[in-house]
């Protein structure tokens, strides 16, 4: 079921019938909008807070399934000691203050990334918490990527496989999907990157073969779901092939 929104009207300019199933988004621009600012780089972050909650609202209100997001790669250990300490203890407060808004609108939780010796323990806890208390809901999904990267989750997956005594001859693309951190996961159809940078930073690697990919300039902080909605009307728009011709 497709849920409008309060007023009983579906936002205008978005197809109600064509609505992608699952969104990925790489929330990106944190920093600059802090620097702009006077502000301090975390100063970003928190503010990136309203734009996250806004955008579930947002794809809630348009019923989207699936919505992924890109909080930390594995490549941003590489930030300042200070700005990842942050990054950690941001996370975890966020969960503990939105994960019962969260679950009382029918969101399950996921984590999709490494549980590496580097994320905290006490932040480990606060996402299993989370997940727990939301497994059950089903309206949308929302995978939160962290301590994410595209190529480690493939590595992890071959790993699992040889670990299992897989023969050569059986890794196809579905035994490597099988094994990716959520087989169920479906690719995502609609990939937006904010802040004006044009590029992945290894993000699904494998899952967004075929995705449409929507840039804006928007900084993170400042993205409402009016500019996801842009973003899909954007996504309504293309034409997908899959490598064949038109139909
Ligand atoms: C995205 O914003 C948040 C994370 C990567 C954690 P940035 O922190 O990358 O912001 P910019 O790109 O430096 O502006
Ligand atoms: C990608 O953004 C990671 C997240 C949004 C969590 P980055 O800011 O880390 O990417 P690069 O360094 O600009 O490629
Ligand atoms: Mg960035």
């Amino acid at each position: 079921m497709t849920v409008a929104d309060a007023s009983g009207r579906f936002p205008p300019g978005i197809d109600p019938s064509h609505v992608p199933a699952h969104v990925a988004c790489v929330m990106d621009g944190n920093g600059r909008w802090a620097s702009r600012r006077g502000l301090a780089r975390t100063e970003g972050h928190a503010a990136g807070e309203e734009a996250l909650f806004d955008a579930v609202e947002g794809a809630l209100e348009i019923g989207i399934s699936w919505l992924t997001m890109f909080a930390f790669s594995t490549e941003n250990w590489r930030r300042p000691r200070d700005e990842v300490r942050y990054l950690m203890g941001f996370n975890e407060s966020l969960l503990v203050r939105r994960r019962d808004e969260l679950h009382d609108k029918g969101v399950r939780i996921r984590f999709a990334g490494r549980r590496d010796w580097r994320v905290p323990r006490r932040v480990l806890r606060r996402m299993d918490e989370s997940v727990a208390l939301t497994e059950a809901n089903r309206r949308m999904t929302l995978t939160m990527a962290f301590n994410y990267g595209g190529r480690a989750e493939i590595v992890d997956a071959v790993r699992a496989l040889v670990a299992a005594g897989t023969p050569a001859s059986r890794i196809d693309e579905k035994a490597i999907r099988a094994h990716l951190y959520f087989p169920d996961l479906p690719d995502p159809d609609l990939v937006v990157r904010t802040s004006g940078e044009y590029r992945v930073s290894n993000f699904l690697l494998w899952q967004l073969a075929y995705s449409e990919l929507v840039f804006t300039d928007v900084l993170w902080p400042d993205f409402r779901r009016q500019d996801l909605f842009e973003a899909v009307a954007e996504y309504q728009r293309r034409e997908r092939r899959y490598g064949g011709v038109r139909s």
